[in-house]
C-alpha cells in the first residue's frame, strides 16, 4: 500500500465518529482527507453531497494514485461518490481544465446538491472560478450563524455564494443582506436561496466591499487624488445586529486594499460602525501566517480605539475535518459582541 493510501485510510478510520455525526446533522459536506495536516501536503479530498472533489495543489497526481482515492472513499463511506479532479498546481491555483490526468463524466459535472445543517447547497464541479461554491472549514460558523440569528437583521459581508446568509434565513433572521462585487458569487445565492425555497428571501447588494460598508457605517468613501471613482450603489447610513466579515487574503479593487496581513483594520473598522451597539460581528481571518493571540489583539484595540469596547470575544474553530497538529488551524474565527 502506497503512503498517500495508508494516510488516507487513517483519516478516513479517524473521522468515522464525526461523519455520523455529520450525517445526523443533515450534512453531507466535509472534508475527507486534508494532506497538508494528514501526511499528504497540497492535496485535499473533499465530499460535495454526491460528488468526490479531488484538489492538489504542488503537482498533479498520477492516475492509478487518484482511482485509489476513489475506492478507499467509497469503501469507507460505503457509497460511490461522482470524482472530479481539479489539478490547481499552476499559477496562482488555477484549475488546469485540459484535465491531462483524469477527465470527470458529465454526471459528475452536471449541478449537483450537497447538504450542510440541513439545507441545500448548489455543488457544480466546474464553473468560471477556482474554488467549490462552498468552504467547507466555514460550516460550523455557518452553523453558529443559523443557531444565534433569530429576530437578527444580518449583514453577510463578502458573502460568496451566500451559505452564511442562508443559514441566517433558515436561523429566523429578520431580514438578510448579502453583500459581494462578484455578479457570479452572489448568483450562486440566488440559486442556494431557490434551492430553500422554504426560506424567507434574502437580499442581494453587488457591491465592492469599501464604499458599501463605508456608507453604511457613515464614512465618507476615501478617493485617491486625480483618480475618478467607478460608480457604485448607495446604501443609506444603518446598522446590523449581526454582522458577518469573511474577507479574501488579498484583494485590490479601484477603492481600496484587502490585505489581511497589513491592513485588517481598515476592513474592520467600518464593519464594527455597522455593528448596533448590543449587536454581535462575527470576524475571520484565514491567513496561516497571521498568529490568533496577535490577530485578537488587533481586532480589540481598534474595537477599543473606536469606543466599541468587546463586551465578549469567543474564539470558534472549524471542525476536526480541518486538524491542525500546532492548534492554530489557518482560518481563525472571532465572535464579537459589543
Ligand atoms: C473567500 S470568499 C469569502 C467566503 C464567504 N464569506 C463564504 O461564506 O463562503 C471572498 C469573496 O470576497 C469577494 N470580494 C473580494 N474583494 C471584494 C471587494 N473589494 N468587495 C466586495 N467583494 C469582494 C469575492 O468576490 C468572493 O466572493
Amino acid at each position: 500500500m502506497s503512503s498517500l493510501d495508508q494516510a488516507l485510510r487513517a483519516a478516513l478510520d479517524t473521522r468515522q465518529p464525526l461523519l455520523a455525526e455529520l450525517h445526523s446533522q443533515g450534512t453531507d459536506c466535509y472534508r475527507l482527507f486534508h494532506g497538508s495536516q494528514e501526511g499528504a501536503s497540497g492535496l485535499t479530498v473533499d465530499r460535495y453531497g454526491p460528488q468526490l472533489m479531488v484538489q492538489s495543489f504542488h503537482q498533479p497526481i498520477e492516475l492509478d494514485a487518484l482511482q485509489s482515492i476513489q475506492q478507499s472513499v467509497h469503501l469507507s463511506l460505503g457509497e460511490e461518490l461522482r470524482l472530479v479532479y481539479n489539478d490547481r498546481s499552476g499559477g496562482n491555483s488555477r484549475i488546469d481544465r485540459r484535465d491531462p490526468v483524469y477527465q470527470a463524466t458529465p454526471e459528475a459535472l452536471e449541478d449537483l446538491i450537497g447538504h450542510e445543517w440541513g439545507l441545500d447547497y448548489r455543488v457544480r464541479g466546474r464553473h468560471p472560478g477556482q474554488d467549490p461554491l462552498l468552504f467547507l472549514d466555514l460550516r460550523n460558523a455557518r452553523g453558529w450563524v443559523k443557531a444565534n440569528s433569530a429576530g437578527k437583521s444580518v449583514l453577510n459581508l463578502f458573502a460568496y455564494t451566500c451559505g452564511v446568509g442562508l443559514c441566517a434565513a433558515a436561523g429566523g433572521a429578520s431580514e438578510v443582506v448579502n453583500l459581494d462585487f462578484a455578479e457570479g458569487n452572489l448568483a450562486v445565492g440566488r440559486e442556494n436561496g431557490v434551492l430553500n425555497s422554504q426560506l424567507p428571501t434574502m437580499q442581494f447588494v453587488q457591491s465592492d466591499y469599501f464604499p458599501a460598508i463605508r456608507q453604511l457605517a457613515g464614512l465618507p468613501i476615501a478617493t485617491r487624488r486625480g483618480h475618478k471613482l467607478p460608480s457604485y450603489p448607495r446604501l443609506e447610513q444603518r446598522q446590523f445586529d449581526l454582522v458577518f466579515l469573511d474577507p479574501p487574503a488579498w484583494a485590490k479593487s479601484a477603492f481600496g486594499t484587502v490585505d489581511l496581513l497589513r491592513d485588517y483594520q481598515s476592513l474592520l473598522k467600518p464593519a464594527i460602525l455597522a455593528t448596533a451597539a448590543d449587536g454581535t460581528l462575527v470576524c475571520c481571518n484565514n491567513l496561516a501566517r497571521v498568529a490568533m493571540d496577535d490577530w485578537r489583539e488587533q481586532v480589540l484595540r481598534c474595537a477599543e480605539k473606536l469606543g466599541r469596547p468587546v463586551r465578549d470575544c469567543q474564539v470558534l474553530s472549524p471542525a476536526s475535518d480541518f486538524p491542525s497538529q500546532d492548534g492554530q488551524p489557518p482560518l481563525k474565527i472571532l465572535i464579537l459582541q459589543f
